[in-house]
């Protein structure tokens, strides 16, 4: 059905990639694509349409028409499940060291420094630009343990156009946490809680399932270590209480992933289960350890996993086995984790999921040799495949209604030139394969080729002319 050309705010005509299935990237040339005045593609049209080049002439003639040029194509927005927002400070530093004192010694200084809260809003502003300018339109944020950084977070997201999903972290064990980075137990939960109101109160929920609030409060323990079970036990009544998202760090490492067997002799996720933190509306960051049961347990409450390809080669020194999380039932999408990992782009996180999965994989070349050495069976991530989970997964996790470019689905698109001035990708015909353009766009394009980016149908970042 072709939609009142008054509830129609724009329209953008051109070519498109978008995942058909888990294992396909489709091509899908020149379409015309309707976005509503509420940010939502209200219909896709395609050149056999009796109506399209009446209703494309009619568009023009309003003035609401954008037609790509040649070399332009569009993308679903990329989602970022895990990114530490005060760390944005530090990345690309002090990367050599395990994460027991990366964190003691680097990263809690660092993000100490947002109780300042000017500080903390340059920051913010610099980070939700960066990101935004590489296709990020959706991010599941840590800021600091303090409340008033979080919420300007929050503030900065919503003025700059990018769907913030945020948590203020909670770290109250006097035990593993510096005084001078820590809240006590009761201060912690009672300033997540009045977090979460705050949040909500100014991004209030519209009722519409594809434009759901442009921010989000995000029940956020830092990690197990980080927390006592009185303020574990204090978060999961909150999440039941107000519906909320959780987020936490789970079987990260093996110093982490011991610790927690130590102190309750069951695994993270058990644990976390066990407190109510993992629910239909809680994504897990890393997940490098989890068994069968662990994973099994993820999908059967709904639980999603970010995988964190360049973190976990740092602080795991291993590779999340992501394809057996998924024939297990669980959502998968991918996350920087800024900055554990030191690079703020998705699209560099699509490549190395699948450069890490064959580190994993027994059974590219079918060799007994790399089945000896430790491989798994159908653990590879093809470019496809990674793409499906930094677009529909990472969507998923968020409960969005984004990530394809259909009709009900949000516009949080990015704009891609392969000819851009700064990145001219090594094209040389016209007829190219345009699966192939699409692994070079993948594996070559640079934060120079994304010439525009919108959230909920909103230009975000870049310029049409
Ligand atoms: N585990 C606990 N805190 C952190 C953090 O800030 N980054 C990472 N990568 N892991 C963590
Ligand atoms: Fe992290």
């Amino acid at each position: 059905p072709i939609p009142d050309l008054n509830t129609v705010a724009f329209a953008v005509e051109g070519p498109a990639y978008s995942s058909e299935s888990e294992t396909h990237v489709a091509y899908r040339p020149q379409s015309l694509y309707l976005v509503g005045t509420d940010g939502v593609i209200a219909a896709v049209l395609t050149p056999d349409d009796p109506q399209y080049h009446a209703i494309r002439a009619e568009l023009a003639r309003l003035n609401r028409l954008t037609s790509l040029a040649d070399g332009q194509v569009l993308l679903p927005g990329f989602s970022d499940l895990h990114l530490h927002a005060p760390q944005w400070a530090q990345a690309g530093a002090a990367l050599d060291e395990p994460l027991e004192r990366w964190l003691g010694r680097y990263t809690f200084p660092t993000e100490a420094r947002f109780a300042d809260l000017a500080y903390a809003d340059r920051a913010h502003r610099h980070l939700v630009q960066a990101t935004l300018a590489r296709g990020t339109t959706s991010v599941l944020y840590y800021d600091t343990i303090d409340r008033a950084a979080a919420v300007n977070l929050a503030h900065v997201c919503t003025e700059l156009g990018q769907r913030g999903f945020i948590g203020k972290v909670v770290m109250d064990d006097p035990e593993s946490n510096p005084e001078y980075y820590r809240e006590d137990t009761a201060t912690a939960l009672a300033e997540t809680e009045r977090f979460i109101n705050e949040v909500r109160e100014f991004a209030p929920d519209s009722g519409l399932d594809a434009a759901p609030p442009i921010v989000q409060p995000v029940i956020t323990p830092r990690f197990i270590p980080s927390c006592t079970d009185a303020a574990l036990e204090g978060l999961g009544e909150l999440a039941l209480r107000y519906h909320c998202f959780t987020q936490s760090h789970c079987s990260e490492s093996d110093w982490e992933h011991h610790t927690v067997f130590d102190r309750y002799g069951r695994s993270d996720t058990e644990a976390l289960d066990m407190f109510g933190l993992l629910t239909d509306r809680t994504v897990m960051h890393h997940c490098v350890y989890l068994s069968e049961s662990d994973a099994d347990l993820f999908a059967r409450r709904g639980a999603a996993v970010a995988h964190c390809p360049l973190s976990n080669a740092y602080f795991a020194n291993a590779v999340a086995p992501v394809r057996r999380y998924r024939r297990q039932g669980v959502t998968v999408g991918l996350g920087t984790d800024i900055s554990g990992g030191y690079d703020p782009s998705v699209h560099a996180m699509v490549r190395l999921a699948a450069i890490v999965s064959r580190n994993l994989e027994s059974g590219v070349d079918a060799s007994r040799e790399a089945a000896e050495r430790g491989g798994v069976a159908d653990a590879l991530v093809t470019l496809d495949r990674a793409f499906y989970l930094a677009t529909v997964g990472g969507t998923e996790a968020l409960g969005v209604r984004a990530g394809r470019l259909e009709a009900g689905y949000a516009w949080d698109v990015q704009l891609i030139d392969v000819h851009a001035p700064g990145n001219d990708l090594p094209i040389f015909e016209n007829d190219e394969d345009p699966a192939i353009t699409f692994q070079k766009i993948m594996n070559l394009s640079t934060p120079a080729n994304i010439r525009a980016v919108w959230v909920q149908g909103r230009l975000a970042h870049g310029t049409l002319a």
